[in-house]
């Protein structure tokens, strides 16, 4: 059952997207042993699914200020703002590595072509063909394969290896013959990504479950701004299909069943281009006015409508939303609007981890999505998401190496014993799971929580109603000791695998219920309705959570307000 090959790194990256790709290409600069984990094989981690851009400057009109500016102000003054500079100022050497591996930016001549995306002053949203996440995958992939970096692909990762608040390395499950494998290291760096899966409505896809954050908060690490959840306003109904920002970037307008552009009431200035937070808070409202279309099958909706674009641009800049309508729900977007409606899109809380992305952990490092900087604060702007990816993947990699190499003398004993220990927990779980006499299968919790997690922490809350998710919540937790996998084979156990994810995301789920409850105001996307002001006096600060042997143990910790002063956000 335990592999006894050892595995051993200076640099352990979990996570194939471009936050662990681009930290495990950075950590080979400096570090000779550097490892990449995934459970999934590169090409399928979530970041090919992001069809909408990444955002640097590249325009004369444009400035690094300005993306500063709409930064703070996207996030509803939450963001550090020291990080986001540090986000903002990186970009443009980012995109010109990009542009080095081979990724193509879409171009008139040598004049790139950004898109104005939502809550941004200028077009700074760079694509590259309908496919960006996809193709600066690609490109960063191929850089990876020709480097001594070493791949581990099929290994899902169930603990870390900790002791005395110092990292060791990981535990993993490999897939492919239900082993346990250790997996040492002087640092390790999370990049697991999202995990939106624990709704219903999601534009994430089935592998985003939080492993890392789940195992970064039973190891002892902080997480933060966990309340934070993000839904993007235009998703298919029934599929929750990501229809990307772009469209409106483009002129397609949002409409109620008045045939009106209803965001003129929330925001009428940037109207279908002001941030993700406003514009699905506005969605529901007209839901609640009675001004939403309804659909036999799935209920309310609005129109995103194209039909008043000039067919050729539909045809040249909008031809993936197009192939999405027709083969989805045969609609063509030349001659029907979709029907959209929110769903959830990204998470801006994680894992708490400083300026060169070290966690509360010695050893320990995150990147990406999973991780917290804060630098999008209560509420990102479209775009800025595989940026991040890729400044702070560099600099994770190269702390992480720098920190590696004042370890001298890797102390095996412990991490030998840490072994044991997993060992002995890991066949407790199995011979429980296996054996137990309750019959209770995964999906039933799996689909008892998403129903949680989608009617009580969604775009608008309550005290009452987080309340009752969490007491919800907590009977799940205990429904868990009488889980019974049917499935014994060794052979790609993926019932086995879905065991380890749930217990992962309702571990995090109840974890966003308590910090939603514990901010007791709005700002971005955390919409209180017993409390829908912003209170700055109060409450312009991270919440962090931090588990200890009696419960959550929840504090604050000041938000980096260095440079713009607070102001209402006005769109
Ligand atoms: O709408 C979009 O294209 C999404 C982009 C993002 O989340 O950054």
């Amino acid at each position: 059952m335990l592999d006894s090959n050892i595995h051993f790194s200076d640099v352990l990256v979990i996570g194939s997207g471009l936050a662990g790709q681009s930290s495990a290409l950075a950590a080979s600069k400096y570090s000779n042993h550097v490892t990449i984990l995934s459970k999934v094989s590169v090409m399928r981690s979530h970041s090919v699914a992001a069809g909408g851009g990444i955002n640097s400057v590249s325009g004369y009109e444009d400035s690094i200020d300005d993306h500063f500016v709409d930064t703070v102000q996207g996030s509803d003054y939450l963001a550090d703002q020291n990080a986001v500079k540090i986000l903002v100022k990186n970009a443009p050497f980012e995109i010109s590595f990009l542009e080095e591996l081979g990724v193509k930016f879409d171009k008139i001549g040598d004049k790139i072509l950004p898109n104005k995306f939502g809550g941004a002053k200028f077009a700074r949203t760079l694509n590259s063909s309908f496919k960006t996440g996809l193709s600066i995958m690609d490109s960063l992939f191929d850089s990876i394969k020709n480097s001594n970096i070493s791949l581990f692909e099929g290994f899902h990762v169930i603990d870390l290896l900790v002791q005395n608040n110092t990292c060791f390395g990981i535990m993993a499950l490999n897939m492919k013959n239900s082993q346990l494998t250790p997996f040492f290291s002087k640092t390790t760096i999370l990049a697991t990504g999202p995990y939106g899966y624990l709704f219903n409505n999601t534009t994430n896809s089935v592998i985003c479950t939080g492993d890392g954050l789940a195992i970064a908060y039973r190891a002892g690490a902080s997480l933060k701004d966990m309340e934070f959840v993000q839904f993007h306003p235009t998703s298919l109904i029934g599929s929750n299909i990501l229809i990307t920002e772009r469209a409106r970037a483009k002129g397609a307008y949002l409409l109620n069943n008045k045939g009106e552009r209803f965001l003129k009431k929330y925001a009428p200035k940037s109207m279908e281009l002001a941030p993700r937070d406003i514009i699905s808070r506005a969605i529901i409202k007209e839901i609640e006015l009675g001004l939403a279309f309804e659909d036999a099958e799935y209920g309310s909706y609005m129109e995103l409508s194209f039909t008043h674009l000039p067919e050729d641009i539909i045809l040249q800049s909008l031809k993936d939303i197009r192939d999405i309508g027709l083969h989805f729900t045969k609609t063509d977007i030349i001659t029907e609007p979709l029907k959209v409606i929110p769903a959830q899109h990204y998470m801006m809380g994680g894992i708490d981890v400083d300026l060169n992305c070290n966690t509360d952990v010695n050893g320990l490092y995150a990147a990406g999505e999973c991780a917290c900087l804060s630098v999008h604060g209560a509420n990102r702007l479209g775009g800025n998401s595989l940026m991040e990816c890729l400044v702070f993947g560099r600099i994770s990699g190269k702390s992480a190496s720098i920190y590696s190499q004042s370890i001298s003398n890797f102390d095996y004993d412990i991490a030998n014993q840490l072994v044991l220990k997993q060992e002995s927990k890991f066949k407790k779980t199995i011979n429980s799971i296996l054996n137990s006499s309750e019959n209770l299968n995964i999906s039933h919790i799996l689909k008892e929580m998403k129903i949680i997690m989608t009617s009580h922490a969604s775009i608008s809350r309550n005290k009452k109603s987080l309340q009752h998710a969490k007491e919800q919540l907590s009977k799940l937790q205990i429904l868990m000791n009488d889980i019974r996998i049917n499935n014994s084979d060794t052979y790609s156990n993926i019932e086995l695998c879905s065991y380890f994810e749930l217990h992962n995301m309702l571990d995090l789920s109840e974890i966003i219920i308590e910090s939603s409850l514990e901010r007791k105001e709005s700002r971005g996307s955390h919409f209180r309705l017993d409390y829908p002001i912003r209170n700055d006096k109060e409450w312009l600060n991270h919440i962090l959570i931090k588990k200890t042997d009696s419960g959550f143990n929840l504090s604050t910790k000041s938000v980096d307000l260095s440079d713009l002063s607070l102001k209402t956000r006005n769109y």
